[in-house]
């Protein structure tokens, strides 16, 4: 039998009446950076919520690493970014990721390497000692990168992570993401940037809580019949593929 990284099965929630993930399968094989793509509110975040362990499926499963979430012992092996910056204002640069190591089980050797590495890969060694609340908006999103990858996890769970990020950082997150993969790292992340999407192993195209569609992009941009992913996007959500 396959061993995936993540495996979901029938999975449902819902909000009051609101069917936010309507029946979905979907599995991750290690290694992948598996993209989910769909308009606003179509249920990417709640999807991302459901695996990590932080909402409750109403039906279905989720699997990581072999254990049945919510499990306290996958905790440590996930990094996640929400969609909504998660830092601490009133700390600084070096304490939002002290805290995070620290929480995590780092001891203070590990977290000055690992903070040290971060900073510097996030452009953040300067700001070290600046508040958070004193940050940009795209600087804020570097800090919530950092924070997500101190432990060194084994699966990322990547909520919009480049929203606000320039153009050169967005570049270097991929070119991280993609030196995590050789190592053997898995990743699911929710883009709205189709040049993003292109650079997955696989993309899952959610509508109204459920899979539309599901494939490599140049295979979906195949099946489609266009050379452009945005093009696959309309097609799908219009319901005309
Ligand atoms: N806490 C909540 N209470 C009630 N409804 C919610 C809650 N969270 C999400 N929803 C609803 O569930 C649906 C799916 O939301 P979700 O945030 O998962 O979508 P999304 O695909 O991540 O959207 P976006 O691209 O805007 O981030 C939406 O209709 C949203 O309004
Ligand atoms: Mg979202």
């Amino acid at each position: 039998m396959q061993d995936y990284v993540v495996e979901a099965r029938g999975l449902v929630r819902r909000y009051g009446d609101l069917v936010a993930v309507d029946g979905l399968d979907f599995i991750v094989e290690k290694g992948e950076v598996y993209g989910l793509i769909g308009p606003n509110g179509s249920g990417k975040t709640t999807i991302i919520k459901l695996v990590c362990g932080l909402l409750k499926p109403h039906a279905g499963s989720v699997n990581v690493l072999g254990m049945q979430v919510p499990d306290p012992n996958i905790s440590h092996q996930i990094g996640y970014m929400p969609q909504e910056i998660a830092i601490y204002p009133d700390l600084t640069v070096h304490d939002n990721v002290r805290f995070f190591g620290e929480v995590y089980g780092l001891s203070k050797k590990e977290i000055e390497k690992r903070e040290e590495e971060l900073l510097d890969f996030a452009g953040l060694t300067e700001k070290r000692n600046a508040l958070a609340s004193t940050l940009s908006g795209g600087l804020k999103h570097r800090l919530s990168f950092a924070c997500t990858f101190v432990h060194t996890p084994k699966v990322l769970l990547l909520d919009e992570p480049t929203v606000g990020v320039d153009p050169e950082l967005r570049f270097s997150f991929w070119e991280y993401f993609y030196d995590l993969r050789k190592k053997g790292v898995t990743t699911i992340i929710t883009t709205h940037y189709m040049d993003e999407a292109r650079k997955c192993t696989r993309v899952g195209l959610i509508r109204q809580g459920k899979m539309v569609a599901e494939d490599h992009p140049k295979k979906l941009m195949e099946r489609t019949g266009t050379d452009s992913l945005e093009d696959v996007f309309l097609a799908f959500c219009r319901g005309e593929a």
